[in-house]
């Protein structure tokens, strides 16, 4: 089931016109949904990778101006790159000389495209292209280097790993974007078949915990004004989980690339996800509550095994006990918040997030509305640690109502 169109394409939890948030937006999928279903919508996301593939997402763009870049970008395209190289991490270890210079040319003519939205557009493309040509092992989300021997002798993989491997050492890197960029192109023209060419209105904000900081803007100009208090008819998102996803690993490569977050600034911005891991061992050496009676107790376990990770825990609910208060602060009487959560183990304990959560938004003043429960088909980002963690494979949808 695609969560947020079911809950989007029903006139039960807000209608067209309404304005819908999600403050954990990802690449923007349940914002795609709403532009799609006719709703305004409010995003916030702390990577800006996320927001920018968001952007891109919800703008449509005619095809005339589509063909009108790609015509500068082929005729900008030089065999050798006039600057320096982005400050990307470890970047002689991911990439060959070859195929970092092929992709420095392509990304000097992604930048030289004057229209902003198609300059967008592109960097996106340029983001996804990165990875393929990398020497990171394409089946696991964080770069790992691919090593096909990790595969026995006769496992299919071990033969597609090296094939793989083998094809880096000629790669066409130009080939490789243009295709991703055709791909995105046929994705981008049937989104402007389904909702037209129109002034499309969506705001990303770039902090769960400050939604004020959304910038409303629209795809064509961009008039910035704050989002409102009681302005919002249906919240709904996917929290991050605490301490089992990578988020900004996962995209360090494309962050160095675009030059929106250098290696120098990664762990800054690892410390701004809700669910992070970083933390000195100054910051967990001292227990912290949270004030939730039932997280309190597991916490208190999980600080005897694993003091950070207690810590990982306990700033997980603190945190996101100040995002529902805002999301609370944001809704309007009536109104929904849509959460779709997962249990994880940390430190061999189950921790039960869902339950927590559904205390930290009782507790702020919500009423259930209801529980369903989702078999995940998707797992692409979640990292099995080690033997004490484990990998989510059900998640529950919880749906809570702002009474007054
Ligand atoms: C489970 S994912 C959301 C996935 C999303 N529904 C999608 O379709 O891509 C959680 C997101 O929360 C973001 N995040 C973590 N901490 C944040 C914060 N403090 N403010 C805003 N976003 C944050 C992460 O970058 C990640 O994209």
């Amino acid at each position: 089931m695609h969560i947020p169109y079911a809950f989007l394409t029903t006139d039960e939890f807000s209608q067209k016109g309404d304005l819908v948030l999600d403050p954990f937006s990802g690449s923007g999928t349940t914002l795609l949904e709403g532009v799609l279903a006719g709703r305004s919508v409010v995003g916030a996301d702390a990577n800006p990778l996320a927001r920018l593939i968001t952007k891109v997402k919800v703008t449509p763009i005619s095809s005339e101006r589509l063909a009108s870049s790609g015509k500068v970008f082929k005729e900008n395209i030089s065999a050798e790159p006039t600057g320096d190289f982005p400050d990307v991490v470890n970047i002689d270890f991911w990439f060959s000389k070859r195929v970092k210079t092929q992709l420095q040319c392509v990304l000097e003519s992604v930048l030289k495209i004057e229209d902003k939205d198609v300059k967008d557009f592109y960097k996106v493309c340029f983001s996804s292209c990165v990875r393929k040509v990398s020497y990171a092992d394409p089946r696991v989300s964080v770069p790992v280097k691919l090593k096909y021997q990790k595969y026995p002798s006769g496992h299919p993989l071990r033969k597609k790993m090296k094939t793989h491997l083998e094809s880096l050492t000629d790669v066409d890197v130009l080939k490789v974007f243009d295709d991703v960029v055709a791909r995105n192109t046929t994705r981008l023209l049937r989104l402007n078949n389904e909702v037209g060419l129109g002034a499309m209105e969506y705001s990303l904000a770039t902090d769960a915990n400050n939604l004020s900081s959304s910038k409303r803007s629209n795809s064509i100009d961009s008039c910035m004004s704050p989002l409102e208090k009681e302005s919002v008819q249906l919240v709904i998102t996917s929290p991050p989980y605490p301490g089992a996803q990578k988020y900004v690993r996962t995209c360090s490569l494309s962050l160095g690339w675009l030059g929106v977050c250098q290696s120098s600034n990664l762990l800054e911005l690892k410390r701004q996800m809700i669910g992070r891991e970083e933390f000195r061992k100054t910051e967990y050496e001292l227990l912290q509550e949270t004030g939730l009676y039932r997280a309190d107790e597991q916490i208190q376990s999980i600080y005897v095994k694993n003091k950070q990770r207690a810590r990982i825990a306990t700033s997980y609910l603190l945190e996101m006990k100040i995002v529902i208060q805002e999301v609370y602060d944001y809704l309007k009487t009536g109104g929904y918040l849509v959460l779709i959560a997962a249990n994880n183990t940390i430190s061999g304990i189950k921790f039960h997030t869902v339950d927590y959560l559904k205390d930290i938004a009782v507790s702020t003043g919500f009423d259930v509305e209801g529980v369903l429960i989702d078999d995940i088909r998707s797992r692409g980002l979640m990292t099995k640690r080690n033997k004490s963690a484990s990998v989510i494979n059900r998640e529950w949808v919880l749906v809570f109502v702002k009474r007054c």
